[in-house]
């Protein structure tokens, strides 16, 4: 299993924070954002991570992270050029997935739970990550039959669909790569995640599982605030790193 950590984008919504910075690199108490989502791959077991960085930010991630030996990892790094949406990160990484199956997490989402159980585990299909939210509207969401089995799946539905978003953390097999290659850009001019999982729902091979502990998104003046609070609070005794 080789691991990715998505970690380019804009970051406009945290102006003027990410003016000078990557968002991913910004605190979240007393460690930079990306090292939640690193601990999340590095609890898994999984020892090559591919780090994809916007380019003017390129120099920052390899000063902080270096060759990934302080972790016990080793890091591989790739510039995305513009923020072409999620899938892109499969053709970007097309050769250091290779013949392997790939854990993808972004790297402004901070996970509770330990996935280690659910990644070593994976045998084939693709494998996402759902939780209860207050306000769907505003993610990639997925909806149950009443054996929980997924039936769809949409990006940010504007009618109600369901509760359950999908969160930033996707298990995927190999084919995923020649799938991201065959997406074709949204209305939004974006590579939509959510094409990768319908793909594998209409096979019958998109296995949802609960997130039951606490997951935030950084990405906001809020949810950064509550990220900060969040990990002096309960994340401490769950780093590795
Ligand atoms: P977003 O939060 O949707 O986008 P953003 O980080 O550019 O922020 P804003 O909307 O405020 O401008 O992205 C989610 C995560 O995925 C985040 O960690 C950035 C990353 N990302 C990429 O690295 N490349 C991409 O093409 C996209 C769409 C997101």
């Amino acid at each position: 299993m080789k691991g990715i950590i998505l970690s380019g984008g804009s970051g406009t919504r945290l102006r003027p924070l990410t003016k000078i910075t990557s968002k991913q690199l910004l605190p979240v108490y007393n460690k930079p954002m990306i090292y939640y989502p690193l601990n999340t791959l590095i609890k898994a077991g999984i020892k090559e991570i591919l780090i994809i960085v916007a380019p003017e930010r390129a120099g920052d991630y390899l000063n902080l992270l270096g060759s990934g030996k302080e972790f016990g990892v080793k890091f591989t790094y790739e510039i995305q050029d513009k923020p072409a949406g999620l899938p892109e990160a499969f053709i970007i990484g097309e050769s250091f997935i290779g013949k392997e199956d790939v854990t993808m997490i972004l790297g402004d989402n901070i996970f509770e739970d330990d996935f280690a159980e659910d990644i070593k585990s994976f045998k084939s299909g693709a494998k996402v990550f759902a939780r209860r939210v207050p306000d769907p509207e505003r993610f990639g969401v997925v909806k149950f039959d009443d054996q929980m089995h997924a039936v769809q799946v949409e990006e940010k539905p504007q009618t109600w669909i369901s509760d359950y978003a999908l969160t930033g953390l996707y298990v995927y097999d190999n084919r995923v790569v020649e799938v991201a290659k065959n997406c074709q850009p949204s209305s939004r001019g974006e590579l939509e995640i959510v094409d990768l999982h319908r793909w594998y729902l209409d096979k019958g091979e998109l296995d949802v599982a609960m997130v039951h502990g606490e997951w935030l998104d950084a990405g906001t003046f809020e949810s950064l605030l509550r990220a900060q609070n969040f990990a002096k609070e309960k994340m401490q005794d769950k780093m590795v790193i």
